[in-house]
């Protein structure tokens, strides 16, 4: 009898329950989808977005529609969102309905065990792990080796017409391998340039595997990577059983038990994250700089203030907090250049969004530019302002670092190898912009005109 009371107990129960998550779905699924268009089929809107700037696309559609609006680009049906509540929904309070994608092809160049591509427990695992490397208690000790790649690059740019953007993917390249792997990759790292080099070149390219194609070589390029990695892996095991404060020191910890073929696909990975990101924000930087006079001399003064309260010429962690008005240029850059306009997920059910459907397999796009381009969260956008930051932004409008559970783990890293460069350049170099300027290409990276060729010459020192 008590079975019988007990399983019918349980019955209405699952009943109910069922019930009511049935009228949830079925509530979700009378829900409007979101204002917009899709366009032609499978093309959707593909073209209107890439045949102009495609911030252009974002704007127009926010003006017509509202902060969220629906599209169809790239094959994908998806959900554009621009406003600061619905970015910090789908990537903090609700992340866990909303994982992050990419196409199947980045994910073979880069490594399927890659950070990225990953939700939950493994997720966590790397995320500590990569955060422990990047900690201001970590990367403070490699400030002087940071300065010595710094110093080396500004005497080889000295006197010569540059591109910018390349030169800094080869500073901030160096700076990565040294986070990276401590000082232990020196032997090694022409060849980590080399292949580095030919797989990002198939990063954009269509993902056809046949002899000859980018994309074949790109892949060619991805397994020598590994084996190189493999080599330094097996290097470090035999001769160098001390502990490592680098990355590649935090993945080998024998409790966290990743398998090789997981630290290289992560170590690619941080690579890939750490490199164009940083050089292209410094290429803006020297943009902003050359073109705000005031803002220069500013920066200028503050560093040479820097300069001569030491005795001893190197910097230390403690400097770089006492360049208020320099991080303020780091920070407008990042708002106005915004090299990140927009980050992707997928929506993992049915999700209701203000009174909207966002049905499961969507893509949802949070639109960073626009919320840094906003005049509701920032008077007069358009305008390079640093001063702007002397009072701290809105919550929420300021993302150039993402948010929530896959934020940028390399922020500080990426903060402190901007200042000190800025540091040794400002106090010692000047440089002026060769050719036209105006124009933005976006690799993905939103980057000056053809990279920003600048003339770079030392200063007459009194
Ligand atoms: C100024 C330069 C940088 C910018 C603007 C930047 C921006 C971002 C953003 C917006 C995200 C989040 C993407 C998303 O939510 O989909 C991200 C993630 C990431 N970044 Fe950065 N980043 C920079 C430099 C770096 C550096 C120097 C490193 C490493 C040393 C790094 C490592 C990573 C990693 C590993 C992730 C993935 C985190 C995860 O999925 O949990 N980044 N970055």
């Amino acid at each position: 009898m008590e079975f019988i009371t007990i399983s019918f107990s349980l019955f209405i129960l699952l009943s109910t329950l069922f019930l009511f998550k049935s009228s949830v779905a079925g509530r979700r699924k009378n829900l409007p989808l979101p204002p917009g268009t899709l366009g032609w089929p499978y093309i959707g809107e593909t073209f209107q977005l890439y045949s102009q700037n495609p911030n252009v696309f974002f704007a127009s559609k926010v003006k017509k529609y509202g902060s969220i609006f629906k599209t169809h680009v790239l094959g994908c049906r998806c959900v554009m969102i621009s406003s600061p509540a619905a970015a910090k929904l789908v990537l903090v309070t609700k992340s866990h309905l909303f994982k992050p994608t990419f196409p199947a092809s980045k994910e073979r160049m880069l490594g399927k065990q890659a950070i990225f591509f990953h939700q939950g427990d493994y997720h966590s695992k790397l995320r500590r792990l990569v955060l422990r490397a990047f900690t201001p208690e970590s990367i403070k000790n490699i400030i002087p080796d940071i300065e010595s790649i710094a110093v080396d690059s500004l005497r080889s740019w000295e006197n010569r017409l540059i591109n910018t953007f390349q030169e800094m993917k080869t500073f901030t390249f160096n700076v990565a391998l040294l986070s990276i792997f401590g000082k232990d990759e020196v032997l090694y790292r022409e060849d980590l340039k080399r292949c580095y080099y030919i797989l990002e070149k198939g990063y954009n390219s269509m993902p056809i595997n046949l002899p000859g194609t980018l994309f074949h070589k790109s892949m060619k390029a991805r397994r020598e990577l590994a084996q190189i990695l493999a080599k330094i892996l097996s290097l470090r095991r035999e001769t160098n059983k001390e502990n490592h404060n680098d990355l590649l020191g935090s993945f080998m910890e024998e409790k966290e038990g990743l398998s090789d073929e997981q630290i290289a696909d992560n170590i690619i990975g941080v690579i890939f994250a750490a490199r164009d990101t940083t050089a292209s924000v410094l290429t803006w930087i020297l943009k902003y700089l050359a073109e705000n006079p005031t803002v220069l001399q500013a920066v200028t003064d503050e560093q040479e203030g820097i300069m001569k309260g030491k005795d001893d010429k190197s910097l230390t962690w403690l400097d770089t907090k006492k360049m208020p008005i320099t991080s303020r240029v780091i920070q407008e850059t990042l708002r106005v250049a915004s090299i990140l306009s927009f980050t992707f997920r997928e929506a993992v059910e049915d999700v209701e969004f203000e009174g909207y459907l966002i049905p499961k397999g969507w893509k949802v796009l949070p639109l960073f530019r626009n919320i840094h381009h906003s005049p509701e969260n920032f008077t007069n956008p358009e305008k390079f302002d640093p001063s702007r930051f002397e009072v701290a932004p809105k919550p929420n409008t300021f993302m150039p670092f993402g948010n929530g559970t896959h934020a940028c783990p390399g922020n500080e890293l990426a903060k402190l190898e901007i200042l000190v460069l800025l540091h040794h350049m400002t106090t010692k170099y000047r440089w002026s912009m060769v050719g036209p300027q105006n124009d933005i290409h976006y690799a993905p990276f939103a980057l000056p005109q053809n990279g920003l060729p600048i003339r770079f010459y030392p200063k007459k020192m009194p």
